[in-house]
């Protein structure tokens, strides 16, 4: 075994998995934080609970925040072409935030909001165990990868922490500022259509460290660091 292969022995594999509507369950009505004084609506997630892949982005927007889904204002429209460009539609994979509630006026997430609403997101991803979960931007990216590296810089590279292949993206709401991501965004769900496709999947079950379509091994970007998902692998 590879310190980057799931451990069978690890006391937690053995934990059993929450369903998803136990973890809805679970948040209830949050009221942990002061966002849910100033939220509208929670923002659970939404899409197939046996997903292969898992998007997490950063917060509820305003949109998001009326509807109570994520991804649905012009940020969702660019999602929802690149997840075409994978092959896929939204009903086909699971989307979630690290946040459950708007940040007032679309503020960063702050540490101590991150820290309390989490742990749900944790078991989110528990329920689902997908095999791909993309991060988009950098909160979702420094949560799940432990690292505090740029999204600049990790972006384009396939990552394997436990159980997950990792693949971190630009958020789709920075391409709407910066059209000279949206070339990259693509070039990125190019590289998960590969990821997803039978050949592909099939080398990355045999050999850690393999090419994953775009000619780059599979690695973790802080190999000292322990992943925040040591108790999941
Ligand atoms: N941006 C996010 O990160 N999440 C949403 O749900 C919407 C916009």
């Amino acid at each position: 075994m590879t310190p980057s292969s799931p451990d069978p022995n690890h006391p937690r594999t053995q934990r059993p998995r929450p369903s998803l509507e136990a973890v809805r369950a679970e948040i209830g009505d949050c009221r942990r934080c002061p966002l849910s004084e100033t939220r509208t609506t929670l923002v659970f997630g939404v899409g197939d609970p046996h997903a292969r892949v898992m998007f997490i982005g950063e917060a509820p927007g305003k949109n998001e925040d009326l509807k109570g889904e994520p991804f649905v204002g012009a940020a969702g429209h660019l999602l929802d072409e690149l997840l075409a460009e994978a092959g896929l539609v939204r009903d086909q994979v699971y989307i979630a935030n690290i946040l459950k509630c708007r940040p007032p006026g679309n503020r960063d997430p702050r540490p101590d909001e991150i820290e309390l609403c989490t742990p749900y997101l944790r078991d989110q991803v528990r329920a689902i165990w997908p095999d791909v979960i993309v991060t988009l931007g950098n909160f979702a990216t420094h949560f799940i990868l432990h690292t505090e590296r740029g999204i600049t810089g990790l972006r384009g590279k396939v990552y394997r922490t436990g159980h997950f292949q990792v693949l971190p993206i630009f958020h789709p709401a920075a391409a709407i500022y910066d059209r000279s991501k949206v070339d990259i965004l693509h070039a990125d769900f190019t590289l998960l259509r590969g990821l997803l496709s039978p050949v592909e999947a099939a080398a990355s079950e045999c050999t850690e460290g393999s090419d994953h379509g775009a000619g780059k091994p599979a690695e973790n970007p802080e190999p000292s660091a322990p992943t925040l998902w040591e108790d999941v692998k």
